[in-house]
């Protein structure tokens, strides 16, 4: 996969190059996935067109290099945001994007030795070592984390167990990580913003879980089902402080977390056959989600949850 720095065009860059756009200058982009996974196509249909988009679509950025590009510049370089879960999976690559938008970024995860790798792949990177179940040292740990413009709540776990045989101890912690974290991190976050009277952003990431029964999944479904509500709830209440809050909700994304649940392939298939695109998303899919919904760009958009689904909450 094509790493950030060269994905995004520069300090404020983020590159779209839609439909009918030319083809073939998205950097050296063609398709970002890994073999077997669905790919990223780029101007997908455009080989044959070698006409400029139309005028209003030309948004003609700094970042915008020729013509037929069409730059979206995001202006997140400067901001400050803090991203939870960010040792492995979506968190990590969301890290890896921020930081070469020109972001500052506090790295929030449970396993120091992700931190430090994280943090020599992107020097300048903050890194906080916490649990986030643990209420007493989240509150210690993040209590002193300075200004926050931005922030993604990405950390979770999915502990999977039949309805018959779901224990007390994967709810509490699911429901102390997925949910009542998420709570607790906005607090703090949201309490400084609006002392300095800031705007911000906060994405909450979600599930295609939380809008759909799956097999096995009645602690994860309905710990995202109620983090769809808490986005609603928060973006009620933050509004008024310009505080925008949505949710992003994926489909499978072969992380970590999806391989340990979704690596068998007659598993798999039951899900790939219900997602129209008939593809998992990819990390990167995520990541531009959440990048839009933390920008300027979506600022009339607050209490959103956003489907990166291939089509499967349609269904
Ligand atoms: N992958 C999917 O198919 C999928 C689909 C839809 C939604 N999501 C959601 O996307 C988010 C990220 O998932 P992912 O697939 O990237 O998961 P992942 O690969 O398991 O990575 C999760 C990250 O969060 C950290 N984390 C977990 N519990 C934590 C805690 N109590 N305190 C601090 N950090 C903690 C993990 O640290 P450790 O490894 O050290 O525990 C890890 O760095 C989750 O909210 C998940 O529910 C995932």
């Amino acid at each position: 996969m094509q790493g950030w720095p060269e994905r995004l065009a520069g300090p404020v860059g983020f590159q779209l190059c839609l439909p009918g756009t030319r083809p073939g200058h998205f950097g050296d982009t063609g398709t970002t996935s890994s073999p077997g996974q669905g790919s990223r196509e780029r101007g997908a249909g455009a080989e044959t067109s070698s006409a400029p988009p139309p005028p209003e679509l030309q948004v003609q950025g700094p970042s915008t290099g020729f013509p037929g590009r069409v730059a979206m510049e995001l202006g997140l370089a400067g901001r400050r945001a803090l991203v939870t879960g960010a040792g492995k999976g979506i968190g990590r690559s969301l890290v890896q994007a921020l930081h070469a938008a020109g972001v500052r970024v506090v790295a929030v995860s449970r396993t120091q030795a992700d931190l430090d790798s994280l943090v020599r792949e992107c020097p300048g990177v903050e890194p906080l070592c916490v649990d986030l179940a643990d209420w007493e040292a989240t509150e210690h740990t993040l209590g002193s984390v300075g200004p926050v413009d931005l922030l993604v709540n990405n950390a979770g776990v999915a502990l999977l167990q039949p309805f018959l045989e779901v224990t007390k101890e994967a709810f509490d912690t699911s429901f102390d990580v997925n949910l009542r974290a998420v709570i607790q991190v906005s607090q703090i976050v949201a309490r400084g913003m609006i002392a300095r009277g800031a705007p911000g952003a906060i994405v909450n990431v979600s599930s295609q879980a939380s809008q759909r029964a799956l097999t096995n999944h009645t602690v994860y479904c309905s710990t995202k089902g109620a983090l769809d509500m808490l986005t609603k709830v928060m973006a009620l209440e933050l509004g008024p402080y310009k505080i925008r809050v949505n949710a992003v909700n994926p489909t499978v994304v072969m992380t970590p977390m999806g391989q340990a649940n979704w690596n068998d392939p007659h598993k798999a298939k039951v899900m790939l056959d219900r997602i129209p695109l008939g593809k998992f998303a990819e990390m990167e899919n995520v990541v531009d989600t959440i990048l839009f919904l933390l920008s300027d760009r979506s600022s009339m958009t607050t209490g959103s949850t956003v489907p990166v689904d291939g089509g499967f909450l349609a269904t």
